[in-house]
């Protein structure tokens, strides 16, 4: 593909600012738990790391929106509400809730990335090269080694269902397209 469709583009962007976004308020969800109600001072070490990574990535695509002149989803407010809300209520339900949450987001967001590159073409390099490694340090990462009982956890918690949480900020944001 030689040029990218500027539409697709645009809603990368807006998607991916959205997501990186919601991570970080899942994380302020979790560790105004862990400062509240939980007690767990290796887990709020953890979290607290993993949002200084949520932080970085959340800056790349808001430098993105800015430079490119793109309207971010109306939605975000929301999205804020939702994702400390997720946070908050996971890390109250316990450590490995906690664990499950950021390993589904964590997951979510990695296919997400994926099937994002497919749609960029040479013209946007740049964007698919950090959007290749925003993929790979999830797998990379020592977040993945810190959920090796993911697989396990994930099937404890399947009724609790958050992958349909997360993919619904996605949905949402496509509708409010301009
Ligand atoms: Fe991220």
């Amino acid at each position: 593909m030689e040029k990218t469709n500027k539409k697709t583009l645009e809603e990368i962007i807006r998607v991916d600012h959205a997501g990186e976004r919601g991570a970080i308020k899942i994380y302020e969800g979790q560790l105004l738990a862990l400062k509240t109600f939980k007690q767990n001072a290796s887990l709020k070490r953890k979290i607290e790391e993993m949002k200084e990574h949520e932080r970085e990535h959340y800056e790349y695509f808001n430098n993105g929106i800015k430079k490119r002149n793109i309207q971010p989803t109306k939605l975000l407010p929301l999205w804020d509400i939702m994702g400390v809300t997720l946070g908050f209520g996971t890390a109250m339900l316990g450590e490995k809730a906690a664990m499950l949450c950021t390993a589904s987001v964590e997951e979510v967001i990695d296919g997400h990335y994926k099937d994002q590159t497919y749609k960029l073409g040479k013209d946007e390099e740049e964007l698919k090269k950090k959007i290749f490694y925003l993929c790979n340090i999830f797998s990379d990462s020592k977040i993945y080694n810190y959920f090796d009982e993911y697989e396990k956890i994930k099937k404890e918690f399947d009724s609790l269902n958050f992958y349909e949480e997360i993919n619904l900020p996605k949905r949402l944001t496509f509708k409010n397209k301009k």
